[in-house]
Protein backbone atom coordinates (compact mmCIF):
# COMPACT_ATOMS: atom_id res chain seq x y z
CA UNK A 1 0.00 0.00 0.00
CA UNK A 2 1.13 3.43 -0.69
CA UNK A 3 0.40 6.67 0.65
CA UNK A 4 0.45 10.28 -0.94
CA UNK A 5 -0.46 13.22 1.46
CA UNK A 6 0.10 16.32 -0.75
CA UNK A 7 -0.32 20.00 0.20
CA UNK A 8 -2.69 19.17 2.67
CA UNK A 9 -4.27 22.12 4.30
CA UNK A 10 -7.43 21.89 7.05
CA UNK A 11 -9.41 25.19 8.76
CA UNK A 12 -11.69 24.37 10.78
CA UNK A 13 -15.52 25.90 10.41
CA UNK A 14 -14.85 28.51 13.36
CA UNK A 15 -11.29 29.53 11.46
CA UNK A 16 -9.01 27.61 13.37
CA UNK A 17 -6.01 26.35 11.24
CA UNK A 18 -5.59 22.94 11.99
CA UNK A 19 -2.86 21.88 9.57
CA UNK A 20 -0.99 24.52 7.47
CA UNK A 21 0.90 22.45 4.55
CA UNK A 22 1.66 19.16 5.18
CA UNK A 23 3.63 16.61 2.68
CA UNK A 24 4.18 13.50 3.39
CA UNK A 25 4.58 10.07 1.72
CA UNK A 26 4.15 6.28 3.12
CA UNK A 27 4.53 2.82 1.94
CA UNK A 28 3.90 -0.68 3.99
CA UNK A 29 5.63 -2.06 5.65
CA UNK A 30 6.08 0.76 7.98
CA UNK A 31 5.30 1.81 12.00
CA UNK A 32 4.48 5.33 11.82
CA UNK A 33 5.15 7.40 15.18
CA UNK A 34 2.98 10.58 15.10
CA UNK A 35 4.41 12.83 17.95
CA UNK A 36 3.27 16.87 18.87
CA UNK A 37 2.06 19.10 21.48
CA UNK A 38 -1.65 19.32 22.83
CA UNK A 39 -3.67 20.82 19.77
CA UNK A 40 -0.81 20.21 17.30
CA UNK A 41 -3.04 18.61 14.54
CA UNK A 42 -2.60 14.73 15.40
CA UNK A 43 -6.06 13.53 15.10
CA UNK A 44 -6.69 16.33 12.41
CA UNK A 45 -4.54 14.38 10.31
CA UNK A 46 -5.55 11.09 11.10
CA UNK A 47 -9.43 12.00 10.72
CA UNK A 48 -8.88 13.48 6.95
CA UNK A 49 -6.53 10.10 6.21
CA UNK A 50 -9.96 8.22 7.09
CA UNK A 51 -12.40 10.63 5.53
CA UNK A 52 -14.04 11.36 8.36
CA UNK A 53 -12.86 14.80 7.89
CA UNK A 54 -12.90 16.89 4.25
CA UNK A 55 -9.99 18.62 4.27
CA UNK A 56 -10.21 22.71 2.95
CA UNK A 57 -7.12 22.38 0.20
CA UNK A 58 -4.57 19.45 -0.86
CA UNK A 59 -5.54 16.16 -1.63
CA UNK A 60 -4.62 12.09 0.05
CA UNK A 61 -4.63 9.09 -2.25
CA UNK A 62 -3.88 6.12 -1.78
CA UNK A 63 -2.68 3.35 -4.06
CA UNK A 64 -2.99 5.60 -6.69
CA UNK A 65 -6.68 6.75 -6.12
CA UNK A 66 -8.06 9.96 -4.31
CA UNK A 67 -9.22 9.46 -1.18
CA UNK A 68 -12.43 11.75 -1.95
CA UNK A 69 -14.85 10.05 -3.85
CA UNK A 70 -12.86 6.50 -3.49
CA UNK A 71 -14.03 6.18 0.54
CA UNK A 72 -15.50 2.58 0.28
CA UNK A 73 -12.25 1.39 -0.49
CA UNK A 74 -10.18 2.76 1.50
CA UNK A 75 -12.00 2.09 4.10
CA UNK A 76 -12.56 -1.73 3.18
CA UNK A 77 -8.79 -2.02 3.88
CA UNK A 78 -8.89 0.19 6.92
CA UNK A 79 -8.52 -0.18 11.13
CA UNK A 80 -9.05 2.85 12.63
CA UNK A 81 -9.01 3.83 16.45
CA UNK A 82 -9.98 7.67 16.80
CA UNK A 83 -9.15 9.12 20.05
CA UNK A 84 -12.66 9.65 21.73
CA UNK A 85 -14.63 6.52 20.22
CA UNK A 86 -18.17 5.17 21.77
CA UNK A 87 -18.82 2.27 22.68
CA UNK A 88 -22.29 0.10 23.07
CA UNK A 89 -22.80 -0.13 26.97
CA UNK A 90 -24.77 -2.45 27.02
CA UNK A 91 -23.28 -4.87 24.21
CA UNK A 92 -20.88 -7.50 25.57
CA UNK A 93 -17.91 -7.16 23.97
CA UNK A 94 -18.08 -9.69 21.48
CA UNK A 95 -21.43 -8.42 20.64
CA UNK A 96 -19.59 -5.21 19.52
CA UNK A 97 -17.24 -6.79 17.54
CA UNK A 98 -19.91 -8.47 15.65
CA UNK A 99 -21.73 -5.82 15.38
CA UNK A 100 -18.55 -3.69 13.98
CA UNK A 101 -17.64 -6.32 12.08
CA UNK A 102 -20.71 -6.39 9.98
CA UNK A 103 -19.94 -2.74 9.52
CA UNK A 104 -17.00 -3.64 7.62
CA UNK A 105 -18.72 -5.81 5.78
CA UNK A 106 -17.03 -9.01 7.39
CA UNK A 107 -18.90 -12.35 6.54
CA UNK A 108 -17.22 -15.18 6.28
CA UNK A 109 -15.08 -16.33 8.74
CA UNK A 110 -16.63 -14.13 11.38
CA UNK A 111 -16.31 -16.18 14.16
CA UNK A 112 -12.69 -17.00 13.97
CA UNK A 113 -11.97 -13.23 12.98
CA UNK A 114 -13.98 -12.26 15.84
CA UNK A 115 -11.75 -14.74 18.53
CA UNK A 116 -8.51 -13.91 16.77
CA UNK A 117 -8.70 -9.92 18.01
CA UNK A 118 -10.25 -11.30 21.19
CA UNK A 119 -7.03 -12.73 21.69
CA UNK A 120 -4.68 -10.75 20.65
CA UNK A 121 -5.70 -8.08 23.03
CA UNK A 122 -5.96 -10.38 25.83
CA UNK A 123 -9.99 -9.76 26.34
CA UNK A 124 -10.93 -13.61 26.68
CA UNK A 125 -11.84 -13.44 30.20
CA UNK A 126 -14.27 -10.66 29.23
CA UNK A 127 -15.97 -11.31 26.15
CA UNK A 128 -19.46 -12.03 27.41
CA UNK A 129 -18.90 -9.09 29.40
CA UNK A 130 -21.02 -5.56 29.46
CA UNK A 131 -18.96 -2.89 27.76
CA UNK A 132 -20.26 -0.70 30.77
CA UNK A 133 -18.51 -3.26 33.39
CA UNK A 134 -14.99 -3.17 31.89
CA UNK A 135 -11.94 -0.85 33.28
CA UNK A 136 -10.86 2.10 31.14
CA UNK A 137 -7.67 0.14 29.75
CA UNK A 138 -10.33 -2.91 29.06
CA UNK A 139 -12.25 -0.63 26.98
CA UNK A 140 -9.31 0.94 25.19
CA UNK A 141 -8.76 -2.95 24.73
CA UNK A 142 -11.75 -3.56 22.78
CA UNK A 143 -11.39 -0.21 20.52
CA UNK A 144 -7.86 -1.56 19.53
CA UNK A 145 -9.65 -5.25 18.97
CA UNK A 146 -12.25 -3.90 16.76
CA UNK A 147 -9.48 -1.89 14.67
CA UNK A 148 -7.84 -4.90 14.01
CA UNK A 149 -11.03 -6.71 12.68
CA UNK A 150 -10.28 -7.60 9.42
CA UNK A 151 -6.71 -7.26 9.01
CA UNK A 152 -6.81 -4.01 7.41
CA UNK A 153 -3.62 -2.90 5.52
CA UNK A 154 -3.83 0.58 7.19
CA UNK A 155 -4.08 0.63 10.79
CA UNK A 156 -4.40 4.29 11.89
CA UNK A 157 -4.43 4.67 15.68
CA UNK A 158 -5.22 7.48 17.64
CA UNK A 159 -3.38 7.27 21.05
CA UNK A 160 -4.03 3.38 21.25
CA UNK A 161 -1.72 2.99 25.01
CA UNK A 162 -3.56 5.87 26.35
CA UNK A 163 -4.67 4.15 29.80
CA UNK A 164 -3.17 0.70 29.59
CA UNK A 165 -0.79 -0.66 32.25
CA UNK A 166 2.68 -0.66 31.66
CA UNK A 167 2.49 -4.68 31.16
CA UNK A 168 0.07 -4.15 28.51
CA UNK A 169 1.06 -1.08 26.50
CA UNK A 170 4.60 -3.46 25.89
CA UNK A 171 2.57 -6.14 24.98
CA UNK A 172 0.67 -3.87 22.49
CA UNK A 173 3.85 -2.72 21.55
CA UNK A 174 4.75 -5.75 20.40
CA UNK A 175 1.02 -6.70 18.79
CA UNK A 176 1.42 -2.90 16.90
CA UNK A 177 4.84 -4.08 15.50
CA UNK A 178 4.07 -7.30 14.25
CA UNK A 179 1.01 -5.82 12.41
CA UNK A 180 3.37 -3.62 10.73
CA UNK A 181 5.12 -6.73 8.92
CA UNK A 182 2.77 -6.14 5.57
CA UNK A 183 1.14 -2.79 6.67
CA UNK A 184 0.92 1.06 7.82
CA UNK A 185 0.50 0.93 11.02
CA UNK A 186 0.28 4.87 12.28
CA UNK A 187 0.30 5.89 15.71
CA UNK A 188 -0.10 8.98 17.74
CA UNK A 189 0.98 8.78 20.94
CA UNK A 190 2.39 10.80 23.94
CA UNK A 191 4.69 8.43 25.08
CA UNK A 192 7.91 9.01 23.42
CA UNK A 193 8.77 5.28 24.50
CA UNK A 194 6.63 4.12 22.29
CA UNK A 195 7.77 5.95 19.59
CA UNK A 196 11.50 4.47 20.97
CA UNK A 197 10.70 0.92 21.29
CA UNK A 198 8.77 0.17 18.12
CA UNK A 199 8.71 2.89 15.40
CA UNK A 200 10.73 3.01 12.33
CA UNK A 201 9.61 6.55 11.17
CA UNK A 202 8.79 9.20 13.55
CA UNK A 203 6.72 12.77 12.06
CA UNK A 204 6.56 15.29 14.89
CA UNK A 205 3.96 17.75 14.23
CA UNK A 206 3.39 21.10 15.97
CA UNK A 207 0.71 23.87 14.94
CA UNK A 208 0.05 22.05 11.87
CA UNK A 209 3.58 22.10 11.04
CA UNK A 210 5.54 19.06 10.26
CA UNK A 211 8.96 19.77 12.55
CA UNK A 212 10.39 16.56 11.74
CA UNK A 213 10.07 13.48 9.24
CA UNK A 214 12.61 11.18 9.47
CA UNK A 215 14.12 7.51 11.59
CA UNK A 216 14.43 8.24 15.30
CA UNK A 217 17.45 7.78 15.83
CA UNK A 218 18.02 10.44 13.07
CA UNK A 219 16.44 13.15 15.64
CA UNK A 220 18.99 11.83 18.23
CA UNK A 221 21.90 12.28 16.22
CA UNK A 222 20.56 16.20 15.59
CA UNK A 223 20.61 16.27 19.53
CA UNK A 224 24.35 15.29 19.70
CA UNK A 225 26.51 18.00 21.80
CA UNK A 226 23.13 19.88 22.78
CA UNK A 227 22.28 17.74 25.71
CA UNK A 228 24.61 17.58 29.13
CA UNK A 229 24.05 16.76 33.45
CA UNK A 230 25.56 19.76 35.39
CA UNK A 231 25.12 19.48 39.31
CA UNK A 232 24.33 23.38 40.95
CA UNK A 233 24.34 23.91 44.61
CA UNK A 234 20.93 24.50 46.13
CA UNK A 235 21.05 28.32 45.67
CA UNK A 236 22.32 28.58 42.22
CA UNK A 237 19.88 27.58 40.69
CA UNK A 238 18.95 30.24 38.53
CA UNK A 239 22.31 29.00 36.67
CA UNK A 240 19.82 26.68 34.81
CA UNK A 241 17.34 28.81 34.05
CA UNK A 242 17.56 29.04 30.67
CA UNK A 243 17.87 25.38 29.32
CA UNK A 244 15.18 23.23 29.25
CA UNK A 245 15.32 20.80 31.74
CA UNK A 246 14.63 16.62 31.24
CA UNK A 247 15.02 15.31 34.67
CA UNK A 248 16.44 16.55 37.84
CA UNK A 249 17.93 14.08 40.75
CA UNK A 250 18.47 15.53 44.47
CA UNK A 251 22.14 14.69 45.41
CA UNK A 252 23.77 15.91 48.74
CA UNK A 253 25.48 19.06 47.68
CA UNK A 254 22.07 20.44 45.51
CA UNK A 255 20.54 19.02 42.30
CA UNK A 256 21.93 17.26 39.48
CA UNK A 257 19.65 18.64 36.22
CA UNK A 258 19.64 17.08 32.83
CA UNK A 259 19.47 20.67 30.44
CA UNK A 260 19.05 20.76 26.87
CA UNK A 261 20.35 23.75 24.64
CA UNK A 262 21.66 25.29 21.81
CA UNK A 263 24.60 26.23 23.91
CA UNK A 264 25.45 24.31 27.16
CA UNK A 265 27.48 26.11 29.49
CA UNK A 266 31.06 25.02 30.35
CA UNK A 267 30.37 23.34 33.56
CA UNK A 268 28.20 20.86 31.66
CA UNK A 269 28.99 17.60 31.16
CA UNK A 270 28.22 16.11 27.22
CA UNK A 271 25.86 13.46 27.56
CA UNK A 272 24.36 10.75 24.59
CA UNK A 273 21.02 12.29 24.32
CA UNK A 274 17.75 10.15 24.23
CA UNK A 275 15.11 10.96 21.88
CA UNK A 276 13.43 12.63 24.88
CA UNK A 277 15.61 15.31 24.87
CA UNK A 278 16.42 15.37 21.45
CA UNK A 279 12.50 16.10 20.99
CA UNK A 280 13.05 18.73 23.80
CA UNK A 281 15.62 20.28 22.26
CA UNK A 282 13.28 20.11 18.89
CA UNK A 283 10.41 21.61 20.28
CA UNK A 284 12.22 24.29 22.42
CA UNK A 285 12.62 27.68 20.27
CA UNK A 286 16.09 27.45 20.22
CA UNK A 287 16.22 24.06 19.15
CA UNK A 288 17.00 22.64 15.16
CA UNK A 289 13.37 24.36 14.49
CA UNK A 290 10.69 26.42 15.72
CA UNK A 291 7.08 26.73 15.22
CA UNK A 292 8.02 29.30 12.37
CA UNK A 293 10.31 26.89 10.75
CA UNK A 294 8.05 23.66 9.05
CA UNK A 295 9.58 20.87 6.72
CA UNK A 296 7.82 20.29 3.59
CA UNK A 297 6.41 23.62 3.24
CA UNK A 298 6.51 25.37 -0.07
N1 LIG B 1 -14.09 20.02 15.70
C1 LIG B 1 -13.25 21.04 15.82
N2 LIG B 1 -13.64 22.31 15.61
C2 LIG B 1 -12.80 23.35 15.70
N3 LIG B 1 -11.49 23.24 15.99
C3 LIG B 1 -11.02 22.01 16.22
C4 LIG B 1 -11.85 20.83 16.16
N4 LIG B 1 -11.11 19.75 16.42
C5 LIG B 1 -9.87 20.20 16.66
N5 LIG B 1 -9.81 21.56 16.54
C6 LIG B 1 -8.61 22.41 16.70
O1 LIG B 1 -7.63 21.99 15.75
C7 LIG B 1 -6.33 21.99 16.34
C8 LIG B 1 -5.72 20.60 16.21
O2 LIG B 1 -6.46 19.69 17.00
P1 LIG B 1 -6.18 18.13 17.04
O3 LIG B 1 -7.31 17.50 17.77
O4 LIG B 1 -5.89 17.67 15.67
O5 LIG B 1 -4.83 18.09 17.92
P2 LIG B 1 -4.01 16.85 18.49
O6 LIG B 1 -2.61 16.99 18.02
O7 LIG B 1 -4.72 15.59 18.19
O8 LIG B 1 -4.04 17.13 20.06
P3 LIG B 1 -4.11 16.12 21.33
O9 LIG B 1 -2.71 15.68 21.60
O10 LIG B 1 -4.63 16.99 22.42
O11 LIG B 1 -5.04 15.00 20.99
C9 LIG B 1 -6.50 22.47 17.77
O12 LIG B 1 -6.19 23.85 17.79
C10 LIG B 1 -7.96 22.24 18.06
O13 LIG B 1 -8.44 23.21 18.96
MG1 LIG C 1 -5.54 14.14 19.31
Amino acid sequence: MKIEIKDLQMTYKGGQEALKNINISLKSPSLIGLLGPNGAGKSTLMKLMVARLLQTSGSISVDGQKLLGNEKYIKSKLGYLSQDFGLYDELTIKQFLEYMASLKGIGRNLKEEISKVINATNLSEKKNAKIRTLSGGQRQRVGIAQALLGNPELLILDEPTVGLDPEERVKFRNLFSESAKDKIVILSTHIIEDVQAICNRLIVINRGCILFDGKPQELIRMAEGHVGVCEVEKDKKDVIEKFKVTSRVFTTRGMQYRIVGKELPGYAEIVEPSLEDAYVFLMSKEGIHNESVCINNK
